[in-house]
């Protein structure tokens, strides 16, 4: 097992800066480099951390034979090119969502993963989230019986955010709403996968957003099937044109008990018992903090962060307190500690349930089934 620390370099510093504490909290870390294009911006942030390896071009920090690992949180664009070229270089790869934007990418995506050797890791917060990790818990723990239904969403008003984002197809961004319905099915070294999608679009955009991306749809809602299980599930997602409040949710219907993500900010979710009187049946429920699952020096970053810039501030708790585990499971895959959660093959179904999605939905909702790799 080697011993040595990881020295992790970030790239993107508008969310990603969000990590670097993080890694220089961690024990098993060294916050090595950071890379982003603006130079001024790229200085500004390596004064403010202390970090004296700093890139502006991408290409010349994959040529920095110090640098183990890298944690890519540019524009959605790049996420699938950079994660390659890193592999390719002999880098250990985190990359926040989705892994890329066609079922192409990936799959050379998991190709490359497979004959680097490298760690890949898609940075999905929600499944490293206090209620994905509360509800995971009690499914574990027998309290929510057989689950017999799983259903996700994922609402954001995107206007006037950078320029990929106007008009993007809102299932091309859909991991936050898949990723723990079939995270909560999967067990250690075998992952729960999505067999086929169908999927509506519904309503319609401004005419001037439908143009980028030839997407019409200001709602996409989708089923599908997990393989090799008697389980479906229902993602619904929205980016443009819909009155709605930030929400990332996960429900869960049990044969005992059911969960259910909160509506609103500030409220706790619901706990639905079977086999009480009816007016006893739905319970609000406090999630724990799981940071006792962290090394005591990074314990601390579960806690709200409120940085009005970014999404943590209307999320509450950097994603549900999810950037510091995240960040640890990662670091304990780079030094084979422990597998990355969701590793390549994972992170490509998750990304796949959204793309094929979309292609369903231009279809008027026909039957896709997901590539396997
Ligand atoms: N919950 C989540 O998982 C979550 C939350 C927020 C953002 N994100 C993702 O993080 C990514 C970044 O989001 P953001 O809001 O910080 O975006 P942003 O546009 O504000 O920042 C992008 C950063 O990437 C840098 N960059 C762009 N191209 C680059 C290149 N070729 N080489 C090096 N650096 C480059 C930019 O300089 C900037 O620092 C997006 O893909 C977004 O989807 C995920």
């Amino acid at each position: 097992m080697p011993s040595k620390r990881v020295r992790v370099a970030i790239v993107g510093l508008g969310f990603g800066a969000e990590f670097i504490p993080i890694y220089q909290a961690h024990p098993d870390a060294e916050m090595y480099a950071i890379c982003r294009r603006n130079r001024r911006e790229l200085d500004e942030c390596g004064d403010r951390f202390g970090i004296k390896t700093r890139h502006a071009d991408f290409n010349e920090l994959l040529k920095d034979p110090n640098v183990d690992a890298v944690h890519i949180n540019s524009p959605i664009p790049d996420h699938a090119p950079q994660s390659l070229a890193a592999l390719k270089a002999g880098k250990h790869v985190a990359c926040t969502v989705p892994l890329g934007t066609s079922v192409e990418e990936c799959r050379q995506l998991v190709e490359a993963q497979r004959k680097s050797g490298k760690v890949y890791m898609m940075m999905e917060t929600v499944v490293y989230s206090r209620e994905y990790l509360f509800a995971r818990e009690l499914y574990d723990r027998g309290v929510l019986g057989r689950i017999q239904f799983l259903r996700g969403s994922h609402q954001q008003d995107m206007d006037g955010w950078p320029d990929y984002w106007p008009g993007l197809p809102p299932m091309w961004y859909a991991t936050h709403c898949v990723s723990p319905c079939l995270a909560i099915l999967s067990q250690p070294g075998k992952p729960a996968l999505a067999e086929h999608v169908s999927c509506y679009g519904s309503g319609r955009i401004r005419e001037e957003l439908i143009k980028r991306y030839d997407s019409p749809f200001a709602v996409e809602t989708a089923t599908f099937k997990v393989k090799d299980s008697d389980v479906a599930a229902e993602v619904t997602r929205s980016l443009f044109d819909v009155a709605r409040q930030y929400r990332e949710s996960f429900d869960v219907t049990g044969s005992r008990a059911s969960f259910e993500w909160q509506q609103v900010e500030g409220e706790e979710p619901v706990l639905h018992f079977k086999g009480l009187p009816e007016p006893q049946i739905p319970r609000r429920v406090k999630v724990q903090d799981y940071a006792g699952r962290l090394p005591e020096p990074i314990r601390k970053f579960t806690g709200a962060i409120h940085d009005a810039t970014h999404l943590s501030f209307v999320q509450g708790g950097g994603h549900g307190g999810s950037h510091p585990h995240l960040a640890h499971n990662f670091l304990m895959a780079c030094l084979d500690r422990q597998p990355a959660f969701p590793d390549a093959p994972t992170s490509a179904n998750w990304t796949m349930v959204g793309i094929c999605a979309h292609q369903s939905a231009l279809k008027g909702g026909d039957k896709v089934p997901l590539p396997q790799f």
